[in-house]
C-alpha cells in the first residue's frame, strides 16, 4: 500500500482532511496526518517512508528530501511553492506540484476585507473612507489577481493591471486596465495589491523608488510573501509619507518599530491566513490528494513545477 503523508503545520478544516481521506481511501492508499508540529525534526522522521507528501507552507529543506528515501512527489496544496527545495527534490527526480487556482479566491477576499477594514479606519468609530472610484493596481494578474480584480470591479474601483506574463487581452477580459511596467502602476494607484511570487527577481522587488510614486493615501496590500518587499525601504516610506499604510497576511521582521512609531497605520494577520477557508481547504487539499493519485496510476504530470 502506497503511504502519503499529509504534513500540516497550519491544519487543513477537519471537512478538507476528510475529503482527503477519502480520496486516498477509495484508491487504496494509507493516508498519514502531522498536523500542528512545531518541530522540524517531526517532519523528517514523518518523511522517512512516505512515497507522497502533500504540504502547504512547510518547508520541504533538503533535509526532508534527503530523509524521504521512497519519496515520488510533494504536492503543494495551494500555489507558492517557494518552501520546497525544489534543486533537492530534481535531484533526487522527486516530482514537485502545486494546485494552482484552488485557494485564490479565499486569498482574495481577504485582500479586499482588509482594505474595506483599513478604509474604515479598523472599525475604530471614526470616519473613513470607501473603495467606491479608487484605483487599485494588480501586481501580477493569475489565480488571486484575476479574483481581486473581479471583487474590486464589484466594489465600483478603477482596476489597473501589470503582468508582464499574462496576454493583455486576457487581463482586459478580467476587466482591468494594463498598464506597461510597475512604476507606472504604482504611479497611478492609491491601493496596491502584491500577487507576485517569491523568486529571485521579485524578492525585495518592492522597493522605495516604487513605493514613492504611490498617490496620496497609499495603502500596499500584501498577501503575496513577505519577502518581497524591501523593509527598509518600507521603513522609510512609513517615515516620509504619513498617509501610507500597509496591510499584509505575513507581518514583516520589522513588525515592532512599525507597531511602536506607526500605531493606526498597518495591518497585519496574527498568522498567514489568506487560504484559511474551509472552502480553500477543501479545494487545494483534494486537489492534492487527485494529483497524487493520476501521478501514481496515469503518470499524470499536470502542475508539476519542477520539469
Ligand atoms: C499559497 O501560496 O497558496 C498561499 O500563500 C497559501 O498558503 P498556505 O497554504 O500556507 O496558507
Amino acid at each position: 500500500m502506497r503511504k502519503v503523508l499529509v504534513a500540516t503545520e497550519k491544519p487543513f478544516a477537519k471537512v478538507a482532511v476528510d475529503g482527503i481521506s477519502g480520496v486516498f481511501n477509495e484508491n487504496g492508499y494509507e493516508m498519514v496526518l502531522l498536523e500542528n508540529y512545531k518541530d522540524p525534526n517531526d517532519l523528517i522522521k514523518a518523511a522517512a517512508d512516505a512515497e507522497a507528501m502533500i504540504v502547504r507552507s512547510d518547508l520541504v529543506t533538503k533535509e526532508v528530501i534527503a530523509a524521504a528515501d521512497k519519496l515520488r512527489i510533494v504536492v503543494r496544496a495551494g500555489a507558492g511553492y517557494d518552501n520546497i527545495d525544489l534543486v533537492s527534490a530534481t535531484d533526487r527526480n522527486i516530482a514537485v506540484m502545486n494546485t494552482p487556482g484552488q485557494n485564490s479566491n479565499a486569498v482574495a477576499e481577504l485582500a479586499i476585507g482588509m482594505m474595506v477594514y483599513m478604509a474604515r479606519n479598523q472599525f475604530n468609530g471614526t470616519s473613513g473612507t470607501e473603495l467606491r472610484g479608487k484605483r487599485l493596481g494588480v501586481h501580477a494578474c493569475g489565480n488571486v489577481g484575476r479574483n481581486v480584480a473581479r471583487i474590486a470591479l464589484g466594489l465600483e474601483m478603477e482596476v489597473y493591471g501589470f503582468d508582464p506574463f499574462v496576454e493583455r487581452s486576457a487581463m482586459e477580459y478580467a476587466g482591468m486596465k494594463c498598464v506597461a511596467s510597475a512604476e507606472e502602476l504604482f504611479g497611478i494607484c492609491q491601493y496596491i495589491s502584491l500577487n507576485i511570487p517569491a523568486n529571485e527577481q521579485t524578492i525585495k522587488s518592492i522597493d522605495f523608488k516604487l513605493l514613492e510614486r504611490m498617490p496620496r493615501n497609499a495603502t500596499l496590500v500584501n498577501t503575496a510573501r513577505k519577502e518581497v518587499v524591501d523593509e527598509d525601504s518600507l521603513m522609510k516610506m512609513f517615515a516620509e509619507r504619513p498617509d501610507f499604510k500597509y496591510i499584509s497576511d505575513i507581518a514583516p521582521d520589522c513588525i515592532d518599530e512599525i507597531s511602536e512609531k506607526y500605531p493606526g497605520r498597518y495591518f497585519f494577520t496574527p498568522k498567514k491566513m489568506g487560504a484559511q477557508t474551509s472552502e480553500a481547504n477543501i479545494n487545494a487539499g483534494i486537489a492534492a490528494a487527485r494529483q497524487i493519485v493520476g501521478f501514481f496510476e496515469n503518470d499524470d504530470r499536470t502542475y508539476q513545477v519542477n520539469i
